[in-house]
């Protein structure tokens, strides 16, 4: 379900991340770890960001919680500017924007009860209700007796049913998701993401959700963002993007990973992209992804791609796209 009017929950304008890295008496190097990321996000979406390994999903995800070190750019959630929120601003930023993480079992405190799991948002912002807290964990799937026991007694996907339910405790109108399927199996991800389904229709939330598995994403997500070294390569509505990718690197992404639906059939594992990604610290020169595309030409070394609108909402950053061939309109 999209719903593209009025201002975006979350709002994120030229981001910046970067890391000195090196030790030692060696030259430190930065890796642009983000680097002018834009993207926004509005109720009842569901954005999916994809790239390999290393490419600054993550990174770009603890940036919006202050966990990431901003260089520049702009973040804005429900209308107002937290790049540099402190801790007062965070605390009132939660009831409006959170996270699930990958593994559900290292995110959730193993001594406390499922209840105290979920009721620890509530406490610490002085609303706590036992019976809201129950109600939560009914609904995504936890009954009542379950509720008191641990989470090393529950399966990995209870444990992310559990881990979604103490993410929306406070609320909140935006989930922040992590690679939150990617260690469960593919029958346990289907039903997960059938439930992050059901629970946007009904609280109308917003989902950014990163996933190195395009097979998920092209369940789960309205619109696709391609990311390659801290830069998005390709954006656009998720059916245009799969349908007739333009990036090269897109293109070869989607050749490599063949494309299952998570809820019917078993996936096979991707094969890997030819080549491995450059080194982060020493990216090529104009276009990052020039070492590895079969189209590179003596421009890509010179000038760094902007992207650009081929149709309306769908863009990539490329200075020789792949433009599919469109039925011509009868
Ligand atoms: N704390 C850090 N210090 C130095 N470099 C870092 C730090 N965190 C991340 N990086 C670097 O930033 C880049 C992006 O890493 P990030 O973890 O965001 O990638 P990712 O896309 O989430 O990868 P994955 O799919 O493996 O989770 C990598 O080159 C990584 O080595
Ligand atoms: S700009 Fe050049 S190197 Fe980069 S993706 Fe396009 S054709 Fe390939
Ligand atoms: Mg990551």
């Amino acid at each position: 379900m999209m719903d593209v009017r009025g201002e975006p929950l979350l709002d994120i304008d030229d981001l910046r991340v970067q890391f000195q890295v090196g030790s030692g008496f060696g030259a430190k190097k930065v890796v642009k770890a983000v680097d002018g990321v834009s993207l926004s996000l509005h109720s009842g979406q569901t954005l999916g960001l994809v790239g390999e390994s290393g490419c600054g999903k993550s990174t770009l995800l603890r940036a919006l919680f202050g966990l990431s070190p901003v260089a520049g750019g702009k973040i804005t959630v429900a209308g107002k500017d937290v790049t540099h929120a402190g801790r007062r601003e965070r605390r009132m930023l939660s009831n409006h924007m959170q996270m699930v993480f990958q593994d559900p079992y290292s995110a959730l405190d193993p001594r406390m009860t499922v209840h105290e799991i979920v009721a620890e948002p509530l406490r610490v912002a002085g609303r706590y209700n036992s019976r809201e807290v129950e109600e939560l964990l009914d609904r995504v799937g936890v009954s009542a007796e379950m509720s008191t026991r641990r989470p090393s007694e529950f399966s990995g996907g209870q444990r992310q049913r559990v881990g979604i339910a103490r993410a929306l405790a406070l609320r909140p109108r935006v989930l922040i998701l992590d690679e939150p399927v990617s260690a469960l199996d593919v029958s346990i991800q289907a039903q997960v993401l059938n439930l992050l389904g059901d629970l946007q229709q009904e609280f109308g939330l917003a989902y950014l959700f990163v996933s190195h598995d395009l097979s998920v994403v092209r369940h789960i997500a309205d619109e696709i963002a391609v990311m390659y070294l801290g830069r998005i390569v390709e954006r656009g509505a998720a059916d245009a993007v799969f349908r007739g990718p333009e990036h090269p690197y897109t293109r070869s992404l989607l050749a490599s990973a063949p494309i299952a639906d998570p809820t019917r059939s078993r996936q096979r594992p991707p094969r890997t992209l030819a080549g491995e990604p450059p080194d982060a610290a020493n990216p090529p020169s104009g276009c990052a992804f020039r070492s590895r595309c079969p189209q590179a030409q003596d421009r890509c070394a010179e000038q760094l791609p902007q992207l650009r609108e081929s149709d309306p909402g769908h863009s990539r950053a490329c200075f020789f796209p792949e433009i599919p061939i469109r039925a011509a309109a009868s």
